[in-house]
């Protein structure tokens, strides 16, 4: 008996590296579950585009079963992340096996049961999306249905390049983590960051385990010293400047550390793409 326990006991030992890697590797792009860190609180009414993604048979029925962001582009249109639509966050191969799935709309308190919850009809995940770069992280989800508590917020086109001038100042919504260790609000969080440099963004993330920064597809924000950014949790969510769609969370090395700024996918560079699928 005790010698079947301590057989046990070094299966689970010899296996918690393997598990190690994938949940490491997913921390940075794909942990389903992280909120904004040094936000304060705001509604769906002051913000009323950002909109979650839910299912309560995989993350639980607490805060409604959000997983995600995401953001009001259309009346039927809202576009994530593609890593929020992917087999690791969803645990299936085809959404449609998650029969769950939803957008909620006008939901400040997940604890709540304000606003609506909006079925799904199509997701179309960007066929340049690369799992270990995160390039085009972004999907565009067509509703059932069109949305009521939503309104859509305009996508920042080729043409608006100061926009993504260095020091812009951008904010960033979700419910993800507000600390950095798992800490999930069941409210909306936002915080305000500034656009950085593609130098700034490539010093930081040359290539390595969370990710290499492409300025083709990504752009990064953050603020001095750290102490604000988005987190696990927020992913999909928006980055706004000037009432714009300029980003969506995608990754970052931690969050809010100093030197390593959140990653978010260049939304001007889908932009016609997005158009296309709407
Ligand atoms: N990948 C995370 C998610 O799925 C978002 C991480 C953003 N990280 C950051 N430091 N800005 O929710």
């Amino acid at each position: 008996m005790r010698f079947r326990v301590h057989t046990l006991f070094a299966a689970i030992a010899a296996l918690l590296p393997a598990l190690a890697i994938p949940m490491g590797l997913s921390a940075s792009p794909a942990a389903a579950n992280e909120v904004v860190v040094g936000g304060t609180l705001t509604t769906t009414q002051q913000a009323p585009w950002v909109v979650a993604l839910s299912s309560r048979a995989r993350f639980g029925s607490a805060r409604s079963g959000q997983f995600c962001g995401a953001v009001a582009v259309g009346p039927r249109t809202v576009v994530t992340a593609a890593h929020c639509v992917g087999t690791e966050a969803l645990g299936v191969s085809d959404w449609h096996q998650l029969p769950d799935l939803r957008v909620i709309a006008g939901r400040t308190d997940l604890g709540g049961s304000a606003g609506e919850e909006l079925q799904l009809s199509g997701i179309w995940v960007d066929p340049d999306y690369d799992q270990s770069t995160n390039a085009y992280d972004v999907a565009v989800i067509t509703l059932a249905q069109p949305l009521q508590d939503a309104s859509a917020i305009p996508l920042a086109q080729s043409s608006d390049t100061a926009d993504y001038q260095a020091g812009t100042p951008a904010e960033v919504y979700g419910w993800g983590d507000t600390t950095g260790r798992g800490g999930y609000p069941s409210t909306l969080h936002t915080a305000q960051v500034g656009i950085l440099a593609d130098s700034a963004c490539e010093a930081a993330y040359p290539g390595g385990s969370s990710g290499t920064y492409e300025a083709s597809s990504m752009v990064c924000a953050g603020v001095d010293g750290g102490g604000k950014d988005a987190c696990q949790g927020d992913s999909g969510g928006p980055l706004v400047v000037a009432g714009r769609l300029v980003g969506l969370v995608s990754w970052g090395n931690g969050c809010a550390l100093d030197g390593f700024p959140g990653v978010y996918t260049r939304v001007s560079a889908v932009a016609d793409l997005i158009a296309q699928h709407m």
